[in-house]
């Protein structure tokens, strides 16, 4: 089974994730954390995330070390891993290792739940079950906010209402595999609901498909 979720930035669409991971028994790829390791990479070279010759060398050279690096989660580095994303290359370099992850699930898994932008549009096309979450603007901020305060970080949630936008509106305009919802995907908005009911809506929509 696979399952594609994508969203804009803070939407949820990774806690949700997980916890549909471990309750159906299956791997789970954050992709973001990709792009965001990417990122990662060029600032702390001191390069331009711009720059797509050293945004391609670092794609292809990935330290998977760095998936677990605690500046990962950090804002400029969203920011980072959202100027690199839009380099077509640095997509092409990180799409086998995707399609290899969602096609060999590690033994034992009954299959894999990937998040992000462009799983059900480009990654898994024919995944059994796709969603797409969002949640308002304000909504978004306030949960990224508390999380990143969570973590020790000193942010105001008015800078991170404008880096979620400015990220979703670059996410979105670019040309190579933008945010969008594909067409047979579930929306779920979350706006109004806590996890514990955005996690029942999500479980309910994939009993329904495995009873199908
Ligand atoms: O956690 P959050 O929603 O803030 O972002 P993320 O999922 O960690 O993704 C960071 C950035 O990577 C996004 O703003 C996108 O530009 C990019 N990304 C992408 O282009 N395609 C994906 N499948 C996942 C992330």
């Amino acid at each position: 089974m696979i399952i594609a979720i994508d969203g804009p930035a803070a939407s949820g669409k990774g806690t949700l994730a997980r916890k549909l991971a471990e309750k159906f028994n299956l791997a789970y790829l954050d992709t973001g954390s990709l792009y965001r390791a990417v990122g990662l990479t060029l600032l702390r070279q001191k390069a331009d995330p711009k720059d797509p010759n050293a945004a391609l060398a670092a794609a292809r050279n990935l330290d998977h070390r760095l998936l677990n690096d605690p500046d990962l989660r950090k804002e400029d580095t969203g920011r980072a891993a959202s100027i690199v994303a839009a380099i077509p290359d640095v997509r092409t370099a990180l799409l086998a290792f995707q399609r290899d992850f969602a096609a060999k699930p590690p033994q034992g898994m009954a299959g894999v739940v990937l998040d992000g932008r462009d799983i059900g549009t480009v990654i898994c096309p024919d995944a059994d079950i796709k969603l797409f979450i969002s949640a308002s603007d304000e909504v978004r901020a306030r949960r990224r906010t508390k999380e990143l305060q969570d973590k020790g970080l000193n942010v105001a949630k008015e800078s991170v209402l404008a880096d979620l936008q400015d990220r979703d509106k670059r996410d979105s305009a670019r040309s190579d595999a933008p945010l969008k919802a594909a067409d047979d995907a579930h929306l779920l908005d979350t706006t109004e609901l806590d996890i514990e009911t955005a996690f029942a809506r999500a479980c309910a929509i994939v009993e329904q498909h495995a009873a199908r």
